[in-house]
């Protein structure tokens, strides 16, 4: 059967290991002079090799050699290697994690080794312990018998509580440097007889990110299925297949403004199952490229691309102004930071999507969405569409009102006094004109006209809560039945918007129709054309807490 590589090559000896030299001298010295911890905690990021070194250690400690431990070789080794030695003990705290298992676990430390010369817990990923798991596995750690060790691995270190922390000795597992990633690989290859250029291995080294597990993974992928060679082409061929294409889209559609055929756009490419975080991640690198093939001759020394690719890259990185490119890294690493510790970072990446289609160059101050109740219109003013943000057009030819303004104080003139922080948007003037949205003729629904019902619900739930309105715009009341009502929004995020404002439409719309009905809600499944600058403004608005100025 084919065995992945990064499970056939784990390093059985501390000379194996890559990249961690200061943890290697640690160990072995401990291991040589009898000297070792009762408790270790081995964090860092992932693949670097925390549960590798954590079995060298356990082998170390009992291995037969007389020489340098562990030797891989002696019995127990072997036996630790193939997990079928009784004193080391393996747990998943991920699928571990209640505090039953831990008391197992200190039931079982009471009794000595049986076979070696001492019993080994290795712990991984124990940050998921619950809370009282790790209060019941104090007790231990605290007073752990003669012949215990305990190793904890974990890649967050940070959810740990400092009681644990205090108790083990700690070593950090670093990201292995490239050039050692590209040394292991290519001594890997010479042992399984695959041809693999330098070029091909810089490249998989510089896509592994410090991980070594990632490495032979891209480097196995390159392999199976193909001839006993590798070079840089069929290496950028397999990582190509993993989307350079959709940055050069997307942020293509972002350049234009359009908002919603980049989130419909991202909605397709999540829903292939891609991990949000690791998309931000990647995008903000697909501007770092960018910035890299505007401004360097040889861009192939730091972007790891073929030549085909670099070449797309230099167009497109033809028709960004350097402030784009700036603006896309730093909305992107904001949000991706952020998104560490959101339960929610879909919406993340969203809202940076409609932040960068904003153009948002100008944006000088943020404040949290919050909703503030709105004060009398003190001019009446012609009310043509939907409620919009208020919005000033500058380089005009003559000022325009736009539409009827949102709740804020309006003065007689175009001037929008706002004491909230402004941004402006450069773009190129709009057409002024807002095209009536919904059907042109009423459309009767048992006996309800829709479009008249969800005009009503929005002007009345904008003297409630007036961020509710950006849902009106974007969304259509499409049929009326006996207990349910049919909301159609244009794209996932006003879909998502409209579901958690749920018991307030359902509210509304019970209001203007005499009985409680339940909403449901649908994507509407044509894509919209290029947006307006004061419909993108008005979103922006609403999701920013900000006034939005379009000039
Ligand atoms: N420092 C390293 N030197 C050599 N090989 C390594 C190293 N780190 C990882 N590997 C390779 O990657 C595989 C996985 O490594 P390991 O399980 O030790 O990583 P880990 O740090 O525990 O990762 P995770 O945080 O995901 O549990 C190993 O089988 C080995 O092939
Ligand atoms: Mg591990
Ligand atoms: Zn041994």
């Amino acid at each position: 059967m084919y065995k992945a590589l990064y499970r056939q090559y784990r390093p059985e000896v501390f000379e194996e290991v890559l990249g961690q030299d200061h943890i290697v001298r640690i160990l072995k010295n401990q291991i040589a002079t009898d000297s070792t911890s009762h408790a270790y905690l081995f964090c860092g990021t992932r693949g670097t090799g925390k549960t590798t070194t954590a079995r060298l250690l356990a082998k170390g400690l009992n291995c037969l050699s007389d020489g340098e431990r562990p030797c891989g070789v002696c019995a127990n080794c072997q036996a630790i290697k193939e997990g079928s030695f009784l004193d080391v003990i393996e747990i998943d705290a991920a699928s571990n994690n209640g505090v039953d298992n831990v008391r197992e676990l200190r039931e079982s430390v009471k009794y000595p080794p049986s076979a070696g010369r001492r019993k080994v817990y290795i712990i991984d990923e124990v940050h998921m312990l619950s809370t009282e798991a790790f209060n019941a596995l104090l007790k231990t750690l605290e007073e752990p018998p003669e012949y215990v060790t305990f190793i904890l691995a974990t890649t967050e270190v940070h959810k740990l509580p400092a009681t644990v922390l205090s108790r083990c000795m700690r070593l950090d597992f670093k990201r292995v440097p490239e050039s050692v990633l590209m040394e292991g690989m290519a001594d890997i290859c010479v042992k399984i007889g695959i041809d693999v250029t330098e070029d091909a291995l810089r490249i998989i080294a510089a896509n592994a990110d410090g991980s070594v597990r990632d490495g032979l993974s891209i480097l196995d992928q390159c392999i199976s299925g193909r001839d006993m060679k590798v070079d840089a082409e069929e290496v950028l061929e397999f990582l190509g297949a993993s989307g350079y294409e959709d940055f050069i889209e997307l942020t293509d559609m972002v350049r234009k403004k359009r908002t919603e055929e980049a989130i419909a756009f991202l909605n397709g490419i999540l829903s292939d199952g891609k991990d949000v975080r690791q998309f931000m991640r990647d995008w903000i690198s697909h501007y770092r490229n960018l910035m890299m093939v505007k401004f360097m001759r040889n861009p192939e020394t730091v972007v790891s691309m073929s030549a085909e690719n670099i070449e797309r890259m230099r167009r497109q990185a033809a028709v960004l102004e350097l402030e784009d490119i700036n603006r896309g890294i730093m909305e992107l690493s904001t949000m991706a930071n952020e998104a560490r510790w959101s339960t929610q970072p879909r919406i993340l990446l969203e809202l940076a999507i409609v932040r960068l289609c904003m153009g948002a160059g100008q944006i000088r101050e943020l404040t949290e969405v919050e909703f503030t109740e709105p004060e009398p219109v003190l001019t009446p003013v012609k009310k043509t569409a939907p409620a919009k943000a208020p919005v000033k057009k500058a380089e005009e030819p003559a000022p325009v009102i736009v539409e009827e303004p949102a709740p804020v104080k309006q003065e007689e003139s175009m001037q929008v006094q706002t004491e909230e922080p402004v941004i402006e948007m450069p773009v190129e003037p709009a057409p002024v004109e807002a095209a009536p949205v919904g059907p042109a003729l009423a459309e009767m629904q048992n006996g309800f006209d829709c479009e008249d019902i969800w005009n009503k619900v929005f002007e009345d739930g904008e003297n409630e809560k007036g961020s509710i309105n950006i849902i009106r715009n974007s969304a259509r009341l499409k049929s009326i039945d006996e207990n349910t009502f049919t909301v159609e929004a244009n794209n996932a995020f006003f879909k998502d918007l409209a579901e958690k404002n749920r018991q307030f439409i359902e509210h509304l719309v019970e209001k203007h129709t005499g009985s409680r009905r339940r909403m449901n809600i649908k994507l509407a499944n044509s894509s919209e054309t290029e947006r307006s600058a004061e419909e993108i403004a008005a979103e922006a608005s609403d999701i920013l807490g900000i006034k939005v100025e379009v000039k």
